[in-house]
């Protein structure tokens, strides 16, 4: 992670249907650094990291993104960050393992199977990594997305509600994600809670649409 990345969003909005969900939203993070987005349901928390992941575009406004000075194209962002979120679906018919080598052939990722071992153990679901994802429980689907997001050791992590059905020793692994990332790279995370804000050197609240610094 030596890299040098410049994430700069300006004046982005987003409208569904006629229906204005955010505008004028800009930032910019320069080699390292974490944001928090809050708001309340429906403010466009969700939205707004899906258009930073690259997954929907933006109404207005542009995002970009550089690597060592190269301009990476929205649809080619997902090379570059890892994504954690509600609307990540899984592969229910396949194994935990299966999961993750179907995701890294496809994505052409070139990591080793102690990778993923690694991964596995990392978020202790490694013991379980033989079983259909339709029997795993909703934390250990959560934990298997921390490994997806994690495979291709990106510089840009973004979480979507970052604990969720999380017990206590998977929300600490988490924290130490978040700390790590943010030291290393970019962290932003969509969420409400007080514990993870605490976590961002910055928050952009929905609800007033101003990005602030703490
Ligand atoms: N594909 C879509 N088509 C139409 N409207 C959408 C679509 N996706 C989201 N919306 C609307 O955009 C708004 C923002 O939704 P979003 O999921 O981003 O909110 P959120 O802040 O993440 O909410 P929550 O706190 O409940 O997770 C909502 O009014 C939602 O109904
Ligand atoms: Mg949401």
């Amino acid at each position: 992670m030596m890299e040098t990345i410049l994430f700069q969003i300006e004046k982005i909005g987003k409208t569904f249907n006629n229906r204005k969900i955010f505008s004028e939203i800009s930032f910019s993070l320069k080699e390292k650094g974490s944001i928090a987005i809050t708001g309340r349901n429906g403010s466009g928390k969700s939205t707004l990291l899906k258009i930073l992941a690259g997954v929907l575009t933006p109404t207005r406004g542009t995002t970009e993104l550089k690597i060592n000075n190269t301009t990476i194209k929205p649809e080619d962002y997902f090379n570059q960050l890892g994504l954690v979120s509600p609307y990540l679906q899984l592969y229910d018919e396949f194994t935990g393992w299966e999961n993750l080598d179907f995701f890294r052939r496809v994505r052409n990722i070139n990591v080793e199977d102690k990778c993923l071992d690694e991964l596995l153990y990392r978020f202790n679901i490694w013991d379980r990594r033989n079983d259909y994802v339709r029997t795993y429980s909703s934390g250990m689907k959560q934990r298997l997305k921390y490994a997806f997001a994690l495979i291709h050791k990106p510089s840009i992590l973004l979480l979507d509600e970052p604990t969720s059905n999380l017990d206590a020793e998977g929300i600490v692994t988490v924290y130490r994600i978040m700390e790590e990332h943010k030291h290393n790279g970019i962290l932003i995370v969509a969420t409400n809670d007080a514990e993870d804000i605490k976590r961002c050197d910055e928050v952009i609240d929905l609800n007033n649409q101003i990005g602030k610094r703490k």
